[in-house]
């Protein structure tokens, strides 16, 4: 499996999300199966928020990684920014540790910006670092202001990972995220590599079908490719089904010319200014 920097450590360029996932009692079995079968296939992140389906995601996480070395996986969630306080972290902290059956988490991310001020966050998040229960802190859905914002605070130094929609319709992340970042030292996940659930969200435009038949290739397939081209990015495509994880898994290997990287740019264009973050 083709690994990334991420955090500090080698992890897998591509890590398995979960929204919408734990919340139908039919696809169970097959996404404790396919989370096994990611976890089993060199794949060493899971990705996941006491938001998807009000924990529901957690609960089934922590039943598929029951029996795995917790070592060998990183496990990342977020908080919902009503809960953003510190009192409020340690209490949606220890819930969500309870439904993982851990007693750490890798990250722990505020899943995006709300009304309680960074400083208060920052603070409740250094403490529970401080006590162990996460090895380290992030944000999801900053945009460069929040990022320089949080960056001049006491201890916002400390912020590891940001975590923004990225795929082949939304590379606004492109133009100053992704290269402050790196400057930062911030890992960056993408999210929604197919553009989220039954494609509502990307509607590949034609020439990404004709390529993905020039390639032998499925559209999934390109998409994925795409987001993770540069090694830079850690993306995050959620599947309930072992089949499309092995489609996405080989994915990791699809190797895409630089002249299919200027046609799909000729489509999907390289921003040339700030762009307002797109978000899910
Ligand atoms: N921080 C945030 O605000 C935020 C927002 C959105 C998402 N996220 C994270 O990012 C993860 C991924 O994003 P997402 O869930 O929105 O959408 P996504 O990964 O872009 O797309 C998921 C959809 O693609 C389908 N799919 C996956 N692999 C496939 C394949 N090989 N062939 C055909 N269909 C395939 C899935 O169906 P099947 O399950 O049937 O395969 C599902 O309908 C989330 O699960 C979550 O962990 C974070």
């Amino acid at each position: 499996m083709r690994q990334i920097q991420f955090n500090g450590q080698p992890t897998s360029i591509i890590g398995m999300g979960t929204w919408r996932m734990g919340e139908s009692s039919e696809k169970r079995d097959s996404e404790i199966e396919t989370i096994r079968y990611g976890l089993d296939h060199g794949i060493n992140l899971i990705d996941t928020a006491e938001m998807y389906g009000e924990g529901a995601a957690e609960t089934l996480i922590g039943e598929a990684t029951k029996c795995y070395d917790r070592s060998k996986y990183q496990l990342i969630s977020k908080f919902y920014p009503y809960h953003a306080t510190p009192e409020l972290i340690k209490k949606s902290l220890h819930d969500s540790l309870n439904r993982l059956q851990t007693d750490y988490l890798d990250v722990y991310l505020l899943h995006w910006r709300g009304d309680t001020p960074l400083e208060e966050t920052i603070s409740g998040l250094e403490e529970v670092k401080k006590a162990g229960y996460i090895k380290d802190w992030g944000v999801s859905n900053f945009d460069i202001d929040d990022l320089k914002e949080l960056a001049s605070l006491p201890n916002g130094e400390n912020c590891k990972v940001n975590q923004n929609l990225y795929n082949l319709e939304s590379r606004g992340v492109e133009y100053s995220i992704l290269p402050w970042q790196k400057e930062h030292s911030i890992s960056f996940m993408g999210y929604s590599p197919f553009g989220s659930d039954k494609n509502a969200y990307l509607q590949p435009k034609e020439i990404v079908g004709e390529l993905a038949e020039q390639k032998h290739i499925t559209v999934f397939q390109l998409l994925l490719a795409w987001a993770i081209r540069n090694n830079n990015v850690l993306s995050i495509p959620k599947t309930s089904s072992v089949e499309h994880l092995k489609s996405n898994l080989k994915a990791v290997d699809v190797k895409l010319t630089s002249d299919e990287l200027n046609i799909l740019d000729q489509y999907y264009p390289i921003p040339t200014h700030e762009v307002p973050l797109d978000t899910i």
